[in-house]
């Protein structure tokens, strides 16, 4: 129980990473809102998260929509009356090679994979700050670190993530909110399931512990961030990714 009677709120929460996230925090005492642009994903996930004992709530929001994204913010603080916890996960790919990438695709991964992160960020943090606590934990990657082929946009939004992390920190730590990030290697998930066979077996056999990821390796990552035993980490990127990055 290490984040007992925490509230969480955890974006693209029915899927991935984010749901193995949202039933280990409900499994470490937590309560859980998932958020999700995938209602049937979100329902089954909640289902999942509610067998378990836990208090949990979804909702439908598309984090790229200022207007549901404060619903689902005021819904919350509604219902549990707090917001101790925000990880924003929700993201997507739109992979091309640079002269092959359309407006389209640049625009729709900027419009969620950062326009997203600050969008719940900006509504979550005057909860936070009235507080005077809460913790924000940001999905970067090592992609946005040393960059990828393919991914000129993806990079873009997981590079700007970790400038987003170290503002944030410096501006909201006085308020007593910390920020971090995670940079995850590649984990097998629905995300990664686009990358081709060979490209994995490439990333594993790069990876120093010989495997690749998966979602609850990372979960436990935001797990320790969010707690208490972190409490004074504020700033950082933690690599979860095997050791590819060094
Ligand atoms: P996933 O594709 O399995 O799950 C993402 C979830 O986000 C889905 O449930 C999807 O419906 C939801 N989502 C997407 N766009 C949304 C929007 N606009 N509004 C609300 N919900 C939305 O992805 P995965 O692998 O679990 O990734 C989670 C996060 O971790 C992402 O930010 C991803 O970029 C990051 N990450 C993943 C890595 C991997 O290897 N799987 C590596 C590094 C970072």
């Amino acid at each position: 129980m290490r984040i007992k009677d925490k509230v969480a709120i955890i974006t693209g929460g029915a899927r991935g990473i984010g749901k193995e996230t949202a039933l280990l925090f409900a499994r470490e005492g937590a309560m859980v809102v998932i958020c999700d642009f995938d209602a049937a994903a979100g329902e089954q996930t909640l289902a999942e998260l509610k067998s378990t004992g836990a208090r949990a709530l979804f909702f439908k929001v598309d984090v790229t929509d200022r207007a549901s994204v404060q619903n689902m913010v005021d819904a919350t603080k509604g219902e549990f009356g707090r917001i101790d916890i925000l990880i924003n996960n929700a993201g997507i790919t739109a992979d091309a090679f640079l002269t092959k990438m359309t407006e389209e695709q640049w625009d729709k991964v900027i419009a969620v994979n950062l326009k997203g992160v600050f969008n719940c960020t900006q509504a979550v943090v005057p909860i936070m700050m009235e507080q005077g606590s809460g913790v924000i934990l940001n999905a970067s990657s090592v992609v946005g670190v040393y960059g990828n082929v393919g991914q000129t946009n993806y990079a873009a939004t997981k590079a700007g993530v970790i400038g987003i992390t170290k503002s944030w920190a410096k501006e909201l730590g006085k308020k007593g909110i910390r920020v971090n990030a995670i940079a995850p290697g590649f984990i097998i998930t629905d995300m990664t399931a686009k990358v081709p066979e060979k490209v994995l077996e490439l990333m594993q056999s790069r990876t120093p512990l010989g495997r690749l990821g998966v979602p609850r390796d990372v979960a436990a990552a935001y797990l320790f961030l969010a707690s208490d035993e972190a409490s004074y980490i504020n700033g950082q990127v933690l690599g979860v990714d095997g050791g590819l990055m060094i």
